[in-house]
């Protein structure tokens, strides 16, 4: 087993940053919605360097792409990969930092001459963020057998368009057939995206699973009226109502504690104006809890919450869910494995749960999944500020090569 092998981190950051050109903020951060023009820039960059490595490249129905490299025995290939789409102010490191240490981990082997016994595969997923088009995790979802091909395609985004004109309209619209190739294990090196492994010093996470998530989308109708002249008592102000489970939610998640956790991110009025009473209000309430039945109760309290403060003000309110996934717990070995991995190269790890959901999550629905996280500068993620060290990259570098070599020989 060649142990002694590492990845070239500076070549790996130096890929970080080219990627993260396409679809760049001024000042800084990347923006490149799942399916959006910049997203097919990232994805044809990324493929024309799956090719210089030589490696067999299939896209699917969905937009999965994945990059097979030969083993020494034909059969399921060990897998590693994330996604390469990001939310509007993102960084250059969610997502891509998987595929593109598989893309290195590759580059490394091919450079030693080392031909492991499986085939190895690097893959991104399709829309993991569910900004644009929910439920997150899309492309892993369907190649795993979770949403039906069909049901996503015709899935409408946030901007009214549909996955399948988006799909093709960037290209990627393939014709390998979903849900191949069927794997022996999936291993993703991933930021943590929060303030744990930083704020205690570790520079490696053994990743024991994904908490809950529960994203529901609320629609308030009222009545439009005039700011000025309609008495309080007469009104139907469903931006009111919003304001309401909006800061309930926060208020819930302090009363539940613990891992429980509660975001409205999205929250548009209309006619959003200065002087009218609200007739409409659209928000989004994302809860999360590693423990299921923590989970239910918090979305309990909170669409309980929502409906007597509609009705209390005459309001009208539906709810539709845009995400649900419960827990996942990853494969005891496979961490097991990180962990000692990790420590053999002299590293100082911990496990913890991730608190962000992942292609992985997906992913151990099929087969035995595991991940690798590294530290975020002060905890940052999904903005522009988002940072991981070089040094922290070639360690989660290392241990993504080594655990896959061991994986496939
Ligand atoms: O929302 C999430 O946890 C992930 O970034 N899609
Ligand atoms: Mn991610
Ligand atoms: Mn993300």
């Amino acid at each position: 087993m060649p142990s002694h092998l590492r990845i070239d981190g500076r070549r790996l950051y130096g890929r970080l940053e080219q990627l993260g050109q396409v679809g760049a903020l001024p000042g800084g951060g990347v923006s490149r919605l799942a399916l959006s023009d910049a997203d097919r820039g990232g994805r044809d960059l990324v493929v024309g360097w799956m090719r210089e490595l030589g490696l067999q490249i299939s896209i699917d129905a969905i937009g999965n792409v994945v990059a097979l490299r030969r083993g020494q025995e034909e059969g399921a290939p060990v897998m590693t990969g994330s996604h390469i789409d990001t939310v509007r102010t993102g960084g250059r490191f969610d997502g891509n930092l998987g595929v593109l240490a598989g893309l290195e981990v590759m580059r490394t082997l091919e450079d030693a001459g080392v031909r492991t016994r499986r085939p190895l595969a690097v893959a991104f997923f399709t829309n993991e963020e569910g900004s644009r088009f929910q439920p997150d995790m899309m492309g892993s979802l369907v190649y795993a057998g979770g949403l039906p091909l069909q049901e996503a395609l015709a899935t409408v985004g946030i901007d009214g368009t549909t996955v399948a004109e988006n799909l093709s309209r960037i290209g990627y619209a393939g014709a390998a057939p979903v849900g191949a190739p069927r794997v022996h294990a999936y291993v993703e090196l991933h930021i943590e995206q929060g303030p744990v492994l930083e704020a205690e010093g570790f520079t490696i996470g053994a990743v024991e699973g994904v908490q809950g998530i529960s994203w529901s989308e609320f629609t308030l109708s009222g009545e439009s009226n005039h700011a000025g002249t309609t008495p309080m008592r007469l009104r139907h102000d469903a931006g009111f109502v919003a304001a309401e489970i909006a800061s309930f939610a926060r208020r819930l998640a302090r009363e539940l504690g613990g891992d429980q956790v509660a975001t409205v991110g999205a929250l548009t009025l209309s006619p959003n104006l200065v002087n009218v009473v609200a007739n409409r209000a659209l928000l989004t309430v994302d809860l999360r809890n590693t423990d299921e039945d923590r989970l239910q109760l918090a979305e309990r309290r909170l669409f309980e919450f929502a409906a007597k403060a509609a009705s209390d003000e005459g309001v009208g309110l539906s709810r539709r869910s845009l995400a649900r996934f419960e827990p996942v717990a990853f494969d005891r070995e496979l961490v097991a494995r990180v962990e000692a991995i990790a420590r053999g190269l002299g590293h100082r790890v911990r496990r913890l749960p991730s608190g962000a959901g992942h292609d992985a999550q997906i992913l151990a629905s099929v087969c035995p999944a595991c991940m690798i996280f590294v530290p975020s500068t002060r905890g940052v993620s999904h903005n522009v500020e988002e940072y991981t060290s070089p040094m922290d990259v070639q360690a989660g570098g290392d241990v993504l090569l080594q655990l896959l070599l061991e994986l496939a020989q």
